[in-house]
């Protein structure tokens, strides 16, 4: 926790990928909250794109905005310590689970369509029941999303319905020596 506020008390340009339109999602919520405490929030939203969500314009990549957010805040002292392949078929599901020993997961999706699965995350502290409702992200070719670990995600309330679903993961782990705050 005390790491999260750490970041959010040095870090104050945001981008949030996947934020929607739609008020009542948790995303929008989220970002109305932070743009309350004064923090300026990029959403990134390719099926959105030029679109405004609270008033900001929506960018449909990540590297649309790398210019204006703290981009180095991980890639400095994060590597990649392992990264696999996943095709999925048709009728496919993916158990929700976690990655421990890494710090940030993350996936790029090379081929999906409008039939593949969506990616579900759910918190896995069950203490938190008002928190604990699964949100879910429909992924894009291209896409790539990251995540603390701990986060348990799977396919959740969807079903794989497209032919070949293939996504490049991959877990992280602090560089050795290095600092997270470098
Ligand atoms: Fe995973």
């Amino acid at each position: 926790m005390n790491e999260i506020k750490d970041i959010l008390s040095k870090y104050k340009n945001i981008a949030m990928i996947g934020v929607s339109n739609d008020p009542t999602k948790a995303s929008t919520i989220v970002m109305k909250y932070m743009q309350k405490y004064g923090y300026k929030v990029y959403p990134v939203n390719p099926k959105a794109k030029g679109q405004k969500i609270l008033g900001e314009e929506v960018f449909e990549k990540i590297t649309d905005i790398k210019d204006k957010i703290e981009s180095h805040l991980w890639q400095d002292n994060l590597v990649v310590t392992n990264s696999w392949v996943n095709v999925q078929g048709e009728d496919s599901r993916l158990n929700f689970h976690n990655h421990p020993n890494s710090i940030m997961s993350g996936a790029i999706y090379l081929k999906v369509d409008d039939n593949s699965s969506e990616l579900y995350f759910e918190n896995p502290n069950s203490m938190y029941f008002n928190y604990g409702e699964p949100v879910s992200v429909m992924p894009v070719t291209g896409m790539c999303l990251m995540w603390p670990s701990w986060l348990k995600h799977g396919s959740g309330q969807s079903t794989n319905k497209s032919s070949e679903r293939i996504v490049l993961s991959f877990n992280t782990f602090f560089k050795e020596g290095g600092n997270i705050w470098v």
